[in-house]
């Protein structure tokens, strides 16, 4: 918070939320927007396991769209998930327009379920919501044992490689791999998360170059222009055409939609019908989970002691974790404003959940 003093010399005033604190937050907020309490849990976790990894475009900064999905009747929390066909390998799941945190979780975990059975299965979902950060679910997934791997479509964001209009989503991917330590990869397709832009927006702050392009094509750092544009896919070619398979097996696939038919997922203020696909892969039923385990470590170690000294996927993810719970999660200004008109309207006070 900046308070004016004396000669208007302005003092900044750090706040700072702590993760129990966030996750008190968020169960409150949702209590009093009349959520039930098991899937109140999953939602919260979710958003803080964003702000934990460091992914802070898709957490506390990111929740009010779900208040506004919940207030639009786009996101309806007591929508009944149904199961639309199931094989011992797959199930092909409805969401009814609940959370897409609660149809991920869901879908994640039966996918597991079934993987650990027989030892890969695929649980695909329509009729979604944003779920959030894609690893949340893929860690459900290492947490028994069992690789994760998720990819989910949303609204356009990418333009066909060398146009200006977004026809595709920034259709994400994180792949779990269970082992001692975190090893995990979880990105947009997209050269960023659109959360991102939504995030320097809110800021005020300018994006990196070479991320987006505006409305007429051109490069931008203007997230707003950016946001109105379209953001490039990673890795040009090889991204494109990620994101592009990424949209069929996550649209024809499972019966939801598609390139420009998807909506809402990013401000959810339109009824999206996104889908998405959690595959579950048992080592199992491969080599065996320790033999698995072992040989994983060996290579990790081979990169680790390579020079000069480098990360292996999944480190940044654990230095977040770790720097969150030591220090808390910052709450700039603009933040701190928007948190503090949701509460109001909500009739909590957030000044018992954040430290100044
Ligand atoms: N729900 C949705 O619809 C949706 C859509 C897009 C993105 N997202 C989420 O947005 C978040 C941010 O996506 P992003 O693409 O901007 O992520 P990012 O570019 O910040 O990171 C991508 C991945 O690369 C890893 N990484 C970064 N630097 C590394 C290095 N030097 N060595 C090894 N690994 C490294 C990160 O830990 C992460 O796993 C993700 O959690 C993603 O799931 C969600």
């Amino acid at each position: 918070m900046v308070l004016t003093i004396k000669k208007n010399v302005e003092v900044c005033v750090l706040m700072k939320i702590n993760a129990e604190n966030e996750k008190k937050l968020l169960l409150e907020m949702l209590e009093k927007l009349g959520v039930n309490e098991e899937n109140a849990e999953i939602v919260a976790e979710a958003t803080l396991n964003a702000d934990l990894k460091g992914f802070t475009s898709h957490g506390l900064g990111r929740f009010h769209n779900y208040i506004t999905g919940i207030e639009s009747g786009n996101i309806d929390p007591n929508g009944e998930i149904i199961i639309e066909k199931e094989t011992e390998a797959i199930a092909l799941i409805n969401g009814n327009n609940n959370f897409g945190q609660v149809v991920a979780y869901k879908s994640m975990n039966m996918a597991i379920e079934k993987a650990k059975k027989i030892g890969i299965a695929a649980v695909g979902t329509n009729n979604s919501n944003h779920f959030g950060v894609t690893g949340f679910y893929s860690d459900l997934a290492i947490k028994k044992g069992i690789i994760g791997f998720v990819i989910a479509n949303t609204e356009p964001a990418i333009a066909p490689l060398g146009g200006k209009e977004p026809i595709i989503g920034t259709n994400p991917i994180a792949i779990g791999i269970p082992g001692d330590k975190y090893i995990a990869v979880d990105m947009a397709t997209s050269a960023t998360a659109r959360g991102k832009l939504l995030e320097s927006s809110r800021k005020g702050e300018k994006i990196p170059e070479g991320l987006a392009l505006d409305g007429d094509g051109n490069p931008t750092t203007d997230p707003d222009k950016a946001l109105k544009g379209s953001i490039l896919p990673f890795g040009q070619h090889k991204g494109y055409s990620l994101a592009f398979i990424i949209e069929i097996l996550t649209g024809p696939l499972v019966g939801a939609a598609y390139g420009k038919h998807v909506t809402g997922t990013a401000t959810c203020t339109k009824n999206c019908n996104k889908g998405d696909l959690f595959v579950a892969i048992d080592p199992n039923k491969f080599v065996g989970i320790d033999e698995f385990k072992k040989e994983t470590e060996k290579f990790i170690s081979e990169l680790r002691t390579s020079e000069p000294k480098t990360i292996v996927p999944g480190d940044i993810e654990r230095m977040k974790i770790d720097d969150f719970r030591k220090k808390g999660l910052n709450i700039d200004k603009s933040l701190y404003k928007r948190l503090s008109k949701i509460c109001d309207g909500l009739d909590i006070d957030i000044n018992d959940f954040i430290e100044k």
